[in-house]
C-alpha cells in the first residue's frame, strides 16, 4: 500500500466530532417541548452520516445546537460535543468563532433565505473569505468565487459572479448556498435537506461534488433529509430519529439491508421499491409525538403495530445486533431476523 493511502486510511479513522447524549428542550409558554432527547454519534474524517427522520423528529435542532444557532433561552441545552477537543456545546462565541462556518460549516434547509438580496453573489462569496481568510487579495477574492460558481455547475461563471440572487433560479441559489459551504474548505460541511430543491440531475451532480471533496480533502459530510434513496446512494452511515431519539445506528448498508427498529421498516415500507430516489417519506399511520409530553415507555410504541406491554412501560435500551449496527427497540433482535 503506498504511503499516501496508508495516511489516507490513518485520517478516516479518526474521530472529528463526538457527540454524546445530547439533550435539547424548549421553555415555552405552553410548557417544555422536549425535541432532541440524548443522541451520541461520532464523525470520523471523510466520512458521510445520514440523519433520517420525518419531520419534527428534531434533526435540524441537533445540529443547531452544535452549531451554536439556537437561542437559549428558550433553548436548554446539555450533553457534549467535542469537534477535536473543543467543547460545542453553549460555547461562547470566542470559542467557537474560528470554528463555525470555518472547519464546520452548514448548508441550510431554508438556504435561499438567507442569501442577501442586495449583494452580487461573487461580493457574498468575497465576504466569507473576507472575514475567515483576511490575507486574501480582492482578486484572489474573486477568482476564488467564480471557481466554486463552476465546481457547483454554474456556467458562464466569470460573467454570472456579478449577478445578483432574484436574477438566478431558485435551484441556482441553492447551489451558490453549497458553493458558501465548501468555500473554506471544511473539515465537516452539515447539510440540512441541501438538494430538494434541486432536480434529480443537479442533485446528483452536487452528490458527486460533495463525494469527490470528501475522497480528496477528506471532508466529512452530515447529510440530513427525508430522502431514504439520498442517504442510500450517498452515506456510509446512518441515524435514524425518532421522536428526538436515535432509534437505530449503523452502516447504512446494513441498515438498509436489515432493518432492526419497526419505524426504519415502515419508512422502507412508505416508499416504493423500484425507484426510492427523490422520494418524500409518507407518514407511517398515527401521529408524531407530543414533544411537551413523551410516552412513559418507547417513544414509537404508540405507533408501532408490534408494540407489547413493556413498550408502552420502559424506554427500551440501545442494542448491539452485530457488525456495529444497534437498535433501540425490545424487540430489536426479533425484528432483525423477521
Ligand atoms: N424555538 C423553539 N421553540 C419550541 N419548539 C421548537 C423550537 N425550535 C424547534 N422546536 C421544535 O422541536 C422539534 C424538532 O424540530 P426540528 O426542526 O429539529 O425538526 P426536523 O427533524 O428538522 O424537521 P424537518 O424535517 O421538518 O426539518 C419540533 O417539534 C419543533 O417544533
Ligand atoms: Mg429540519
Amino acid at each position: 500500500m503506498a504511503l499516501v493511502d496508508v495516511m489516507r486510511d490513518m485520517q478516516e479513522q479518526q474521530t472529528i466530532l463526538d457527540v454524546r447524549d445530547l439533550k435539547v428542550s424548549f421553555k415555552t409558554p405552553r410548557g417544555h417541548v422536549y425535541a432532541v432527547n440524548g443522541i451520541d454519534f461520532q464523525v470520523t474524517a471523510g466520512e458521510a452520516l445520514g440523519i433520517l427522520g420525518e419531520s419534527g423528529s428534531g434533526k435540524s435542532v441537533s445540529v443547531g445546537a452544535m452549531m451554536g444557532l439556537l437561542e437559549s433561552p428558550p433553548a436548554m441545552i446539555t450533553g457534549s460535543a467535542d469537534y477535536r477537543g473543543t467543547e460545542l456545546l453553549n460555547a461562547p462565541a470566542s470559542v467557537t468563532r474560528k470554528i463555525h462556518g470555518d472547519r464546520i460549516s452548514m448548508v441550510y434547509q431554508d438556504a435561499i433565505t438567507s442569501l442577501n438580496p442586495g449583494l452580487k453573489i461573487g461580493t457574498q462569496i468575497g465576504e466569507l473569505f473576507k472575514v475567515h481568510r483576511p490575507q486574501m487579495s480582492r482578486g484572489e477574492r474573486r477568482a476564488k468565487a467564480v471557481e466554486l460558481m463552476e465546481a457547483v455547475g454554474i456556467h458562464s461563471a466569470s460573467e454570472r459572479v456579478d449577478s445578483y440572487p432574484h436574477e438566478f433560479s431558485g435551484g441556482m441559489n441553492q447551489r451558490i448556498m453549497i458553493a458558501l459551504g465548501i468555500a473554506l474548505g471544511p473539515d465537516i460541511l452539515i447539510a440540512d435537506e441541501p438538494t430538494t430543491a434541486l432536480d434529480v440531475t443537479v442533485q446528483a451532480q452536487i452528490m458527486k461534488l460533495l463525494g469527490d471533496l470528501r475522497r480528496q480533502s477528506g471532508m466529512a459530510l452530515i447529510l440530513i433529509t427525508h430522502d431514504i434513496g439520498l442517504v442510500a446512494e450517498n452515506t456510509d452511515r446512518l441515524m435514524v430519529m425518532y421522536g428526538g431519539r436515535p432509534v437505530e445506528t449503523g452502516p447504512t448498508a446494513k441498515v438498509i439491508d436489515r432493518p432492526s427498529h419497526p419505524y426504519t421498516i415502515g419508512l422502507m415500507n412508505s416508499i416504493p421499491q423500484v425507484e426510492m430516489k427523490g422520494q418524500k417519506l409518507v407518514a407511517i399511520s398515527g401521529s408524531p409525538p407530543k414533544l411537551s409530553q413523551l410516552p412513559q415507555g418507547c417513544v414509537f410504541a404508540p405507533r408501532c403495530p408490534l408494540a407489547r406491554d413493556v413498550c408502552r412501560s420502559s424506554v427500551p435500551e440501545i442494542t448491539d445486533i452485530g457488525q456495529d449496527h444497534f437498535s433501540a427497540c425490545h424487540f430489536a433482535e426479533e425484528v432483525a431476523n423477521d
